[in-house]
C-alpha cells in the first residue's frame, strides 16, 4: 500500500478481530520497530513481548481493556535518558503503521503503574517502560476504502495552517 494512505488512515483502535496476527506478521511488526532510527544510532530501546505476564500487566496501564483485547502487546523498554522518549515514539510509530499496512489495528498505552511493570518485566534498574503496544487485526476499517486525502480530510485533528509556521 501507498506509505501516505497507510500514514494518512491510521487510526488508534482500542478493539480488534478476535483471529490471531499471523507470526510473519509479528516479526515485520518487530523488525519495524528495530529499524528505527535513534540518537547516535544508540538503539537504547528493546521490546518485550508480553506472554505470561500480560495478564497482569493490563493492572499497569491506563486503560486495562486495551490490553485485555489485545492479541499481541509489546512493551518498549529504554533507559531514563533525554531522547530515549523521542526513540521509543520513532519506534511505536514504525511498528504501528507497519502493522496498519498488513490490517492490523494498534494504540499506545500509557503506563499507570511502572514498579509493576518493572517487577512483571524484570527491568534493569535505570530502564523503564515508554509505552505498551497493543495490537490487533482491524475489525471494520480499511485502509484502502478511501484516498489519501479523504482520510486527511476525516482525520480528529487540528488544521495544518494552525501549526505549521514559517519564519
Ligand atoms: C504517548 C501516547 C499515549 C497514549 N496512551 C493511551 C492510553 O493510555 N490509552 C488509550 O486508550 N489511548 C492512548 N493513546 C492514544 C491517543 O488517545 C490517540 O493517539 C488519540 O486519541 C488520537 O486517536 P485517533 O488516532 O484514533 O484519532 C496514547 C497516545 C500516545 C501518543
Amino acid at each position: 500500500m501507498d506509505t501516505f494512505t497507510v500514514i494518512a488512515s491510521k487510526r488508534d483502535a482500542r478493539s480488534y478481530a478476535a483471529d490471531p496476527i499471523p507470526d510473519a506478521t509479528v516479526r515485520r511488526i518487530l523488525e519495524a520497530g528495530r529499524v528505527a532510527g535513534s540518537a547516535m544510532n544508540r538503539q537504547q530501546r528493546r521490546f518485550v513481548v508480553l506472554e505470561t505476564v500480560r495478564e497482569q500487566a493490563t493492572a499497569a496501564v491506563t486503560r486495562p481493556s486495551n490490553l485485555e483485547r489485545a492479541t499481541l502487546a509489546v512493551a518498549i523498554v529504554t533507559p531514563e535518558s533525554s531522547y530515549a522518549g523521542f526513540d521509543a515514539g520513532r519506534a511505536a510509530q514504525n511498528m504501528m503503521l507497519a502493522a496498519w499496512n498488513d490490517g492490523v489495528a494498534s494504540c499506545p498505552n500509557a503506563v499507570a503503574d511502572q514498579d509493576l511493570l518493572r517487577r512483571l518485566l524484570g527491568l534493569e534498574d535505570g530502564e523503564r517502560v515508554a509505552v505498551i503496544v497493543s495490537f490487533g487485526m482491524a475489525a471494520g476499517r480499511d485502509a484502502q476504502s478511501r484516498s489519501a486525502d479523504e482520510w486527511l480530510g476525516g482525520a480528529d485533528r487540528v488544521p495544518l495552517d494552525s501549526i505549521v509556521q514559517r519564519v
